[in-house]
C-alpha cells in the first residue's frame, strides 16, 4: 500500500522501460550494418564531425524505430496513476523516445535529451545567427548562409545533460516517499545516483527489472519482471504490495 498513501512518487526509467514497445537498446541496436561502428563514434561530438552523414544516418534509423513503436502498457500505466494522483509523480527518464509523453506524462524529466528534437550543431559565430536550413537527402540539415550543421537533441558521451534536468530529478528524488526503478542497468551516472538520494531520504526504493542491476542494493524490493507486467500491477488501485 506504500503506493497508493505516498505523497510525493518519483519514478526513474531506463531503457527496459521501452524494451517491450519494441525499442531496441543503443548497443543492442548496433548489429547488422552498425555492427561495424563503435557506440562513441555514432554517438559523440567528434564522430559527428568526422562523418555527418553517417551519424545522421544511424540516428534516421532510430528516429524512425521510435515514431514507429507505442507506449506499452507500463507506460500507461504510470500516465494512469499520474491522472488519478494528480501532482504525485514524476518521471525522469534516461530514454530519448518520446514515449513517456505520448502515453499522457507530458511533463516526465529527460535527462539524455529528446531524439526527435533537431538543434544546431555549433554555436553560430556570426551574426545573423544560422536561421534557414536546407536537407539533402541522406545528409543532415545544414545552414544556408554558415553551413552549421543539424543534429539529433540528444546527449553524446561527454556531453553536459540538459541544463535543469538533473536538478529537478534530484529535487524529485530527494522530495520521494516511492522511489521507482524501472529498466536501467543502473551503470549510467548521475541518472544511477538517484536511488540513492532517495533512499537517504527515507523513501521506499523498489526496483523492476527482469534481471539483476548495478543498484539493486539500494532497493528496499527488487520486482524480477518486465516494466509491461509489473507496473500495470504495482501502480493500479488497491492492487499493489509494495
Ligand atoms: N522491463 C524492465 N527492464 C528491462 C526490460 C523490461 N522489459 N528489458 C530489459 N530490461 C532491463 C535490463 O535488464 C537492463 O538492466 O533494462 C536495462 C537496460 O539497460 P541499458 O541498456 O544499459 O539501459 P540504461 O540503464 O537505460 O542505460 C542508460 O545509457 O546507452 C545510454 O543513453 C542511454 O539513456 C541510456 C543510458
Amino acid at each position: 500500500m506504500r503506493l497508493q498513501a505516498a505523497r510525493r512518487v518519483c519514478v526513474l526509467t531506463g531503457a527496459g522501460m521501452s524494451a517491450e514497445s519494441g525499442i531496441a537498446t543503443f548497443r543492442d541496436a548496433l548489429t547488422g550494418l552498425w555492427s561495424r561502428f563503435d557506440p562513441a563514434q555514432l554517438a559523440s561530438e567528434q564522430g559527428f564531425r568526422a562523418d555527418p552523414r553517417t551519424v545522421w544516418a544511424w540516428y534516421a534509423e532510430r528516429r524512425d524505430a521510435m515514431r514507429a513503436a507505442q507506449p506499452n502498457a507500463g507506460h500507461h500505466a504510470l500516465a494512469d496513476f499520474a491522472r488519478r494522483r494528480r501532482g504525485v509523480l514524476t518521471v525522469v527518464t534516461q530514454n530519448v523516445d518520446d514515449l513517456h509523453q505520448r502515453a499522457g506524462n507530458t511533463e516526465a524529466i529527460r535527462l539524455h535529451g529528446d531524439i526527435l528534437a533537431d538543434r544546431w550543431f555549433d554555436r553560430c559565430a556570426r551574426l545573423p545567427a544560422c536561421a534557414t536550413h536546407e536537407a539533402e537527402p541522406g545528409r543532415p540539415p545544414r545552414c544556408a548562409r554558415c553551413g552549421n550543421l543539424v543534429r539529433p537533441g540528444v546527449v553524446w558521451f561527454g556531453e553536459m545533460l540538459p541544463p535543469g534536468g538533473l536538478e529537478a530529478a534530484e529535487r524529485a528524488a530527494a522530495a520521494s516517499e516511492v522511489m521507482l526503478v524501472v529498466g536501467t542497468s543502473g551503470a549510467v551516472w548521475p541518472a544511477a545516483g538517484l536511488a540513492s538520494t532517495a533512499r537517504q531520504v527515507g523513501a521506499w526504493v523498489v526496483i523492476v527489472n527482469p534481471h539483476p542491476s548495478e543498484i539493486d542494493a539500494q532497493a528496499h524490493e527488487v520486482v524480477r519482471g518486465t516494466a509491461a507486467i509489473e507496473l500495470p500491477c504495482l501502480l493500479s488501485m488497491g492492487a499493489d504490495s509494495s
